[in-house]
């Protein structure tokens, strides 16, 4: 089955974004060279369906290299970069992405993924295995079983847990310490801020900005945000994090109280509607809404488009809604991550990381193999520090180790 994407000839460019990034991924390079020497996935077949740019392309050639026949596809269909999935296929990959896609085009990559049999997905958002429990049953037909990437697909599988509906078994590589940690609060931490930035060309400092969700990816993000100058207001729903972001030195209040102070939001909630009608009613003219949780049901389009009497493209990735009085809301990247949508994702050093993560996970679930069950797995601690102390080794640090005395003292043997 030919890969479909937008232009082959884009290869040599997208080969240069995965050079650049390789180079600061030492975690995924050191793990990558032992699944090659021991070709842990030879004679298997892995769907990848994550954000496709130049990480994600990494991930995916270390586990070519280390044997896997790798099917590819995106996770959004404003993330795919199609010079990185040119750059794949000249690698030999099979590759079903291409930028800007169609919904219907975004659900026929991911199905013809899936007619590749795969014996382990590797989801972002839960897409892959909404399907293999829906239309695509089919395709379960060799699944050994998957990882997946991001908070909002975690939640989904832990809803077919709990349901009991759940048919092979996961691993939420989300919830390695060395994923979340990093990934979800430093990694979307700068790279929105990123995305803002070079997508509207404003300042940050002196700005109100408005942060929704003061999870892992919240607190990132507002911490960047101070960093760069802007008054921070969070909005929450969990009295907990609320405190928290109170004593992080944060405002705390309702989005319906921030809507009108705001000039930049940002919402990291997981949620749907967390920014509505009316919300947007009060908003001051000029605002920027940007989204960076998983879906693009955060900042409710539908409102803003009936609330709007006419809309144009403000700049490229941006879409200016006039309001019957005049004042403008700015929406990026369709309400799409974005980081990823407006940007390159996540910088490279973290995404070694997670990707160093992904890639255990895959393997883990093949030496593991039937022995799993149907839930949601949690990679063992062991993991997460073999991870952390590759990745501290690399950066040049060392710490201390606990003596035989003191493991003793602590409880730990
Ligand atoms: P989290 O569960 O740690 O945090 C979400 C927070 O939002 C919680 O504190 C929750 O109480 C709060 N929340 C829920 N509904 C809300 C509402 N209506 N108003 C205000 N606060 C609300 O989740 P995490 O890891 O921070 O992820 C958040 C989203 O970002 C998920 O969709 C996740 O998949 C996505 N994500 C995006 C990344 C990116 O590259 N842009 C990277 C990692 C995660």
């Amino acid at each position: 089955m030919t890969s479909i994407i937008r232009n082959h000839d884009l290869a040599a460019a997208g080969q240069k974004k995965i050079a650049w990034v390789e180079h600061y991924m030492p975690t995924l390079n050191n793990i990558g060279e032992r699944l090659k020497k021991e070709q842990t996935f030879q004679d298997k077949t892995v769907v990848v369906s994550v954000h496709l740019e130049a990480k994600t392309a990494y991930l995916a050639l270390v586990l070519h290299r280390a044997g896997a026949k790798v099917v590819v596809t995106g996770s959004n269909p404003l993330s795919t970069q199609d010079d990185v999935a040119a750059a794949l296929v000249a690698e030999g990959l099979t590759v079903y992405a291409t930028y800007n896609c169609t919904e219907e085009e975004y659900f026929s990559y991911l199905n013809a993924a899936l007619d590749h049999k795969p014996h382990i997905i590797i989801d972002d958002g839960g897409d892959l295995v909404h399907l293999l429990h829906t239309t695509r049953k089919d395709a379960q037909e060799r699944l050994i079983g998957g990882t997946e990437e991001t908070t909002t697909g975690v939640i989904r599988l832990r809803g077919l847990e709990k349901e009991g509906t759940l048919q092979f078994p996961m691993i939420a590589a989300n919830d390695s310490y060395c994923k979340y940690l990093f990934d979800n609060r430093y990694g979307t931490g700068q790279s929105t801020w990123d995305g803002i930035m070079r997508t509207t060309n404003l300042t940050v400092v002196g700005k109100r900005v408005v942060i929704a969700g003061y999870g892992w990816c919240g607190r990132g993000c507002a911490m960047r945000a101070k960093g760069l100058g802007a008054h921070v207001i969070v909005t929450e729903v969990d009295p907990i994090k609320a405190i928290e972001a109170v004593f992080d030195g944060f405002e705390v209040m309702p989005m319906e109280k921030a809507a009108e102070k705001g000039d930049i939001f940002v919402t990291l909630t997981g949620d749907k509607d967390v920014i509505t009608r009316k919300d947007m009613e009060k908003m001051k003219d000029g605002v920027l809404l940007a989204n960076a949780g998983h879906f693009d049901v955060e900042i409710n389009k539908n409102d803003l488009n009936d609330l709007a009497v006419r809309h144009f493209e403000g700049r490229h990735n941006i879409e200016s809604y006039e309001l019957s009085d005049g004042r403008i809301i700015n929406l990026l990247a369709e309400g799409r991550l974005v980081n990823l949508a407006a940007g390159d994702g996540h910088p490279a050093e973290i995404m070694d990381l997670s990707f160093a993560v992904q890639a255990l996970a895959a393997e883990y679930l093949l030496h593991k193999g039937k022995s799993l069950e149907n839930r949601v797995y949690v990679l063992p601690k062991e993991t997460d520090m073999a991870v952390a102390s590759v990745k501290l080794h690399s950066m040049g640090y060392e710490i201390d180790t606990l003596s035989k005395e003191q493991r003793t003292y602590l409880n730990l043997d």
